[in-house]
């Protein structure tokens, strides 16, 4: 669903609905923003809301920096523009709050504590259910002194800039995702990676989407598609449909389409999983990374 904007307020209640002072400065980049002077661990007013989220909706990635929040300030605040989905991998929930994923590279007593792989190949979040991610919000815990960011691909952009002959061949096309596309690779390279048991698998069955979507809010073509989960597109030959996608992929992500976020302490960051891919682009293993993430459950792409 899209962004719950709350009824009008009354009089008794209107202090808080003044606009607090913050604002937002637009990156040097083809996506993002910093929201600047905004403190999350305070209830947002209804007005502050809309700023957020008409902002969002304009830069696709917003930065807020420095937030000391608790997961259930984070679970408060995701839930304000929708209800949340929990990941299929039970196993990484922060206990007590499976509404939060733990992204981590950290192992204690022989486990690792969250998903350390989790973003290796671009992707945009829970794009292999029937119905994908609105957005999702990382909260920065621990981060390496090394490496460990994030880039964000503009799939507006990525649509807007695709030559004619690819527009031609994917415009209409559906294309399928799958949750187990890379898994078993994954597991390959990460031994730590769970094996799925079935009733896991029967939750991440494959689905398919059209290859262009309709952003539901604002109206823009962004193509949908992922290395992570795309898996072919309906009705092509098997060569033919890898090799449009490969063209999809490699085009999606050029630098003109990027944006790098260098994370800083207590970062939260918050993109439109409609708008954007993203990867993450990995840390030396000795160096820990941790952070908290809550995903918004958004429309069935059309
Ligand atoms: C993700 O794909 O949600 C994680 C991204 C990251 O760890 O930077």
């Amino acid at each position: 669903m899209s962004a719950v904007l709350e009824s009008p307020v009354s009089t008794s209640n209107l202090a808080s609905q003044l606009r607090s002072n913050f604002h937002i400065e637009a990156f040097d980049a083809p996506l993002g923003a910093q929201v600047v002077g905004l403190d999350l661990a305070q209830p947002l007013s209804l007005s502050d809301f809309q700023r957020v989220h008409h902002a969002h909706l304009d830069h696709h990635v917003l930065v807020f920096r420095d937030q000391h929040i608790t997961p259930q300030q984070q679970i408060d605040f995701s839930r304000r523009f929708g209800a949340l989905q929990i990941h299929v991998l039970h196993q990484f929930q922060l206990p007590q709050h499976p509404e939060i994923l733990i992204i981590s590279n950290i192992v204690e007593n022989g486990q690792p504590i969250g998903l350390g792989d989790a973003g290796h190949f671009w992707h945009s979040d829970l794009s292999y259910k029937e119905i994908p991610s609105l957005g999702s919000m990382l909260h920065a815990q621990e981060l390496p002194e090394e490496g460990g960011d994030t880039v964000f691909a503009n799939m507006h952009l990525a649509w807007e800039s695709l030559p004619a002959a690819l527009r031609h061949v994917v415009r209409g096309a559906h294309a399928e995702h799958s949750y187990l596309c890379q898994y078993e690779e994954l597991r390959r390279r990460n031994p730590w990676r769970p094996a799925l048991t079935q009733a896991q698998i029967d939750a991440v069955q494959p689905v398919t989407h059209p290859i262009v979507r309709v952003h539901p809010e604002t109206g823009r073509r962004a193509l949908f598609v992922s290395e992570h989960f795309t898996t072919r597109i309906v009705g092509l030959p098997d060569d033919e449909s890898r090799a449009v996608l490969d063209e999809l992929f490699a085009h999606s992500v050029r630098p003109e389409h990027l944006y790098v976020h260098r994370w800083q302490a207590r970062d939260l960051v918050f993109w439109d999983n409609r708008s954007l891919m993203h990867l993450a682009t990995g840390c030396p293993p000795e160096q820990r990374r941790k952070l908290f993430r809550t995903t918004i459950e958004g429309d069935a792409p059309y």
